[in-house]
């Protein structure tokens, strides 16, 4: 990246770790089925971003300096009322973006952190939890390929193209199971149910993705309040819940006081939102062979990202489109002109920036170490990626 003097590079901080992952990962693959063998560790290469373990690893790192929690602290519950869907409560077009920035910034307060000197690095179970958020992650895009009928993925075939549909399921099902014998060994039942229930959040995700619109949305109408509470709650659980969670699990394993489990959590939720964000942002703005996999996918499969909705807003004709999932001959043009005279990438944008700094302001309550820097230089690179 030609202007990345300002960023340092997130990947320097954690490199030994991350370099060691995949070759970890690979001897956690092994299976005497070669097909199974190779078929599951197509997705676990070096071409991917590997953002989810490197954000394990950086928390972890990050984690190292925080306050540690006493003995006898219980397991704090995740607070529920900051969930995504409580931001579009008070809908109102005009200020959805200033109602999320107000209600973070109530939450987190800006109490000043010390410095305190960096040490050793990270644990053995943080490493491990990186390896599984990565086999996890690996397992969804396998099965993803095949929901989608996708032909590439990281500009090379995508698995069920080079291994066809029922290898690329079972190698799926194979990476979760390895994946959950990895977290049984970490011996943590509270970071075994986090991660357990990212697993159940990616499939209600993709699940609730088969349904565009809300239940209760009108299509002679423009895009309601429902209509986005229902794409954020998808959001959140096909991407952010994995992301945020597994953040939480590093700030559990490394023992900290649980207002830094929390931040840790809502770390990830804020910069897995923006990062869908920009992923369905990027399907409007970015080539195929940029994107390393197929471009303007979202309305072929039908699906109404928030570049869509946001249109959606100004054009109700969009609303029978969205419903019969651009099926009809003429409909996928048709959509992707009005985004385009809509201001839907530039408010996609907008909120996804919002969802940024809000990682920010979490990240900061974090004693100053060049883990945080880094994590909070993912802040502005989840935005800035083109891929
Ligand atoms: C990519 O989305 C897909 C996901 C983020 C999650 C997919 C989840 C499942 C298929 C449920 C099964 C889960 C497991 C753990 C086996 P996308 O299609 O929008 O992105 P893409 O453009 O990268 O394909
Ligand atoms: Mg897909
Ligand atoms: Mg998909």
């Amino acid at each position: 990246v030609p202007n990345s003097k300002a960023f340092s590079d997130p990947l320097s901080i954690v490199a030994a770790e991350m370099t060691s992952l995949t070759t970890n990962i690979h001897l956690l693959l092994g299976s005497g089925q070669r097909s199974l063998d190779s078929a599951a560790k197509y997705y676990v290469q070096s071409q991917g971003k590997h953002i989810r373990p490197l954000l394990v690893l950086l928390m972890s790192r990050a984690a190292l300096q925080a306050p540690k929690a006493d003995k006898f602290e219980p397991a704090s519950e995740i607070d529920e009322s900051i969930s995504p869907l409580d931001i579009l409560r008070d809908f109102n077009p005009a200020n959805i973006i200033s109602t999320i920035a107000t209600s973070v910034r109530e939450k987190v307060s800006s109490s000043a952190v010390e410095v305190v000197e960096e040490s050793t690095g990270v644990l053995p179970s943080q490493r491990r939890l990186a390896e599984i958020t990565e086999m996890i992650h690996a397992a969804s895009l396998l099965h993803d390929d095949v929901i989608d009928d996708a032909e590439t993925r990281r500009g090379v075939p995508s698995g069920n193209m080079k291994y066809g549909n029922k290898m690329s399921i079972l190698a799926g099902d194979f990476l979760l199971g390895r994946a959950c014998v990895s977290l049984a060994r970490l011996r943590n039942a509270e970071v075994t149910e986090l991660i357990s229930t990212a697993i159940v959040n990616l499939v209600e995700g993709e699940v609730m993705q088969l349904k565009n619109t809300a239940p209760e949305d009108s299509i002679t109408g423009v895009a309601t309040p429902a209509t986005f509470k229902h794409y954020l709650d998808k959001t959140y659980l096909k991407t952010a819940s994995l992301m945020s969670k597994s953040c939480r699990g590093a700030a559990v394993l490394a023992g900290v006081k649980g207002e830094f489990v929390d931040a840790a959590y809502e770390y990830g939720r804020n910069l897995g939102m923006a990062f869908q964000l920009i992923d369905d942002l990027l399907d409007y703005t970015v080539t195929a062979t940029e994107l390393g996999k197929p471009a303007g996918a979202d309305l072929q499969l039908g699906l109404a990202t928030a570049p869509a909705l946001f249109a959606w807003q100004k054009y109700p004709e969009l609303g029978p489109m969205i419903r019969r999932k651009f099926r009809q001959p003429g409909d996928v043009e048709t959509a992707r002109r009005l985004v385009a005279e809509s201001d839907g990438v530039e408010q996609t944008r907008i909120l996804a920036e919002t969802y940024s700094s809000n990682a920010r302001a979490y990240i900061n309550k974090f004693p100053d170490s060049s883990a945080k820097e880094a994590l909070i230089d993912m802040t502005q690179m989840v935005l800035n990626r083109k891929k």
